[in-house]
């Protein structure tokens, strides 16, 4: 079993229990794009470079995520709009079997 089960809210308030392989070095952006859970273009547009901020997520619950490096911090402060305290960016958010019931929600289109 190498899936992990994450839960999604997009950006209309659905709620999507998805399952992301943990053996494909995907990450949470990655995945949402997968399964198409945000519209063509509005996310995950710099695929993954630390350039665009729109893969903005909140994380919803305890689950452990790896630490904000200074890189993403600085992004998504002076990029993000709609940043929360449980902001996190999900391209740096790797899909590993720690991410286990890990839930977020997809932050408003920048
Ligand atoms: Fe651009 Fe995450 S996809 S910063």
């Amino acid at each position: 079993m190498s899936d992990v089960k994450i839960t999604v809210i997009d950006r209309e308030g659905t709620e999507h229990e998805i399952m992301a392989p943990t053996d494909m070095s995907m990450n949470l952006m990655e995945t949402i794009k997968a399964y198409e859970l945000a519209e063509e273009g509005t996310f995950g547009i710099c695929g993954g470079m630390l350039m665009c901020a729109s893969c903005q997520c909140y994380k919803l619950n305890d689950t452990e995520v790896p630490e904000m490096g200074d890189e993403e911090e600085s992004l998504l402060y002076s990029d993000g709009v709609h940043v929360k305290p449980n902001s996190r960016l999900s391209c740096q958010i790797p899909i590993t079997l720690d991410i286990e019931g890990l839930k977020v929600e997809i932050a408003p289109e920048p």
